[in-house]
């Protein structure tokens, strides 16, 4: 469905572009823009940029750009009419004609009560007579009646269709309770509750939305959790159980565990900044997800071996997003949960304060694989410390760990200095020519999905983004471009975008690239949103007429040469036919 102009005007003047992305990226001014960490690519330092006067935003690192529709878009993953609607409901506005129940944002909507109905009926069921194995089982593992409340706990009854008799009586259809995932399909065709008889966490997103659940068995049966499938509401890789509560921790930091009930377990001893990823490794998404709500992650997996390398993973992607990370070992007990419950809450304050920054923790792990009493071992031991102290950002640090590994392989700090350096070289030249690889790709490849849009002319498209850069910044300039400029436009595109900025113009809209999104494809938007937040022009008047005059130059150029094309060729087509017979 289309919307008016006016009614995605005043959408865009109720969602502030600032405030709309302030919720999800952490902006800081820098002149008369904001920037913060690209939230759709990972990166270190900020090249997302949020222009508050023009109402848009540009990264200069992934070229992604638009308006605040065009931002939730990509961010809630909707398409336009859906991240419209959402913006409309943020802002407390009617859509017009929104009769398209069948639309995406809609179902969306619906699914995410559904799941809401359901935890709620699990939390009814845990207090009433049928939930009292659901209650002994939370009496064994300690859980306090405020830590049920506040993580929403409930109890999935015995039997097959308890859930789908109670769901299907508040209205909901079969499809959609199989489509979230609490209902299976039996291999007949029958439809039964995927949870039953078990104790039910509910998982909630940021933003306070039920979009799944775990359930624990009672005893020690496997599975011993069952999860929800992913959904359309339900994506794992991009939500972490509990941090709907430790986002608003005044702690510092989030600890990162592996179960729901370490989770939990620490909300119930006082570390109110706990998360568990879902039974997944860490993703990339996590990691992102993380860095936006926090300076220090503290990582607290199992100490098995698959917590380990799952923790080397996670560090890793945690890096990258700028984050410090740190992680926390434990001696005698397996998790969180089993560590509190056995030396309580001060042991595991002492831990955390002495937590390890990852390079230590790095280093012994290192140190642990190789036996350093055989020399040979002792050898490779220090190589690989070399790469591990060369690869660290700077020289203070290197300095301090290179000491550190000197010390573990029993050798001086200067023969350190040495295997040290030799790593750096060797990661400066493969970098290189990763760098070099990078650089003969085209940008194609470098950036899926981002095309660049090629212009014919370039000297005139220069002229013709710089009207549209003026314009963008002063709207009033538009009464002194003449009506036609934009058919002398070399390209088609800056041509057509004029020509909708002077709609907006002429209804009394804003004038802003922002509205422009069921217009323009998300190339095109992107590729417009650089073109406004490319330097800072002069506006005035002399800026505009210069440009005019340029574009004026090249299209008469072009004419000229387009005339001068046809002369000739009815020249020779005349000599060849002998037509006229009038040869010069
Ligand atoms: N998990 C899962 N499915 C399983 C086992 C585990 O999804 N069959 C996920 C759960 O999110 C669980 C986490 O992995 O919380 C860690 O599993 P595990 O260490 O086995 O469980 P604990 O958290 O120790 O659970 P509990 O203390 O209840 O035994
Ligand atoms: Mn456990």
């Amino acid at each position: 469905m289309a919307f008016s102009p006016a009614f995605l005007d005043e959408l865009a003047a109720r969602n502030p572009i600032e405030e709309v992305v302030g919720q999800y990226v952490n902006l800081t001014r820098k002149g008369s823009n904001l920037f913060g960490l690209c939230p759709f690519h990972s990166e270190k330092t900020a090249s997302f940029s949020v222009a508050p006067d023009k109402q848009i935003f540009y990264c200069f690192g992934c070229h992604k750009g638009g308006g605040v529709v065009q931002f939730i878009m990509e961010q809630e993953n909707l398409d336009f009419p859906d991240a419209v609607r959402y913006l409309a409901k943020r802002a407390g506005m009617e859509v017009p004609d929104d009769r398209a129940a069948g639309s995406g944002y809609k179902r969306q909507e619906r699914l995410r009560e559904l799941c809401r109905q359901a935890a709620r009926y699990f939390r009814e069921q845990l207090f009433s007579p049928a939930g009292a194995p659901g209650q002994q089982y939370i009496m064994k593992r300690a859980l306090s009646r405020q830590t049920v409340t506040r993580f929403g706990l409930g109890y999935a009854p015995e039997g097959w269709s308890n859930l789908i008799d109670a769901m299907t009586a508040q209205g909901y259809t079969k499809e959609e309770l199989l489509e979230v995932g609490l209902v299976v399909r039996s291999q007949k065709g029958g439809l039964y509750d995927r949870f039953r008889n078990r104790v039910m966490f509910p998982i909630i997103d940021v933003r306070g939305n039920v979009i799944g659940f775990g359930g624990r068995v009672l005893d020690d049966s496997t599975p011993k959790y069952l999860n929800s499938p992913e959904s359309v509401i339900f994506n794992k890789r991009k939500n972490l159980f509990a941090l709907n509560v430790a986002k608003k921790s005044k702690q510092g930091r989030i600890i990162l565990t592996e179960g729901y009930m370490d989770a939990i377990a620490l909300h119930q001893y006082g570390f109110d900044c706990a998360v568990a990823s879902l039974g997944t490794s860490l993703t990339e998404e996590h990691a992102n997800l993380l860095a936006k709500y926090t300076k220090q992650v503290v990582i607290t997996y199992d100490g098995d071996e698959a917590g380990q390398s799952a923790t080397r993973r996670a560090i890793d992607l945690l890096e990258k997003t700028g984050v410090q990370v740190k992680v926390l070992r434990m001696q005698g007990a397996k998790d969180p949960d089993e560590f509190l419950k056995k030396f309580g809450p001060d042991r595991f304050r002492l831990l955390l304060e002495q937590s390890e920054n990852h390079v230590l923790y790095r280093l012994d792990s290192l140190r642990r694989k190789y036996d350093l009493q055989a020399d040979d071992q002792r050898v490779e031991f220090l190589k690989q410390a070399a790469y591990l102290v060369a690869s660290l950002p700077n020289a203070v640090e290197r300095e301090i760990y290179g000491a550190k590994a000197a010390q573990m392989g029993g050798i001086s700090e200067e023969a350190m200095k040495l295997e040290t350096e030799k790593a750096a070289k060797l990661l400066r030249s493969r970098q290189k020519k990763q760098w070099d690889q990078k650089a003969l790709a085209p940008a194609a490849a470098a950036q899926p999905g981002v095309r660049e849009i090629r212009y014919d002319n370039v000297r005139s498209a220069r002229a013709e983004e710089g009207v549209l850069q003026l314009v963008l910044k002063e709207p009033a300039l538009l009464d002194r471009c003449p009506e036609a400029v934009s058919q002398r436009f070399s390209s088609p595109l800056l041509a057509r975008v004029l020509d909708l900025l002077r709609q907006q113009y002429e209804e009394g809209l804003t004038v802003q690239l922002g509205a422009l999104g069921d217009r323009l494809t998300a190339q095109e938007m992107s590729h417009l949103t650089a073109v406004a937040q490319k330097g800072d022009v002069l506006v005035n008047e002399q800026a505009l007429d210069d440009y005019l005059s340029v574009i004026d130059e090249e299209y008469e150029k072009a004419h000229v040469a387009d005339t001068e094309d046809l002369l000739a060729m009815g020249q020779r087509l005349r000599r060849k036919k002998g037509f006229g017979g009038t040869e010069q």
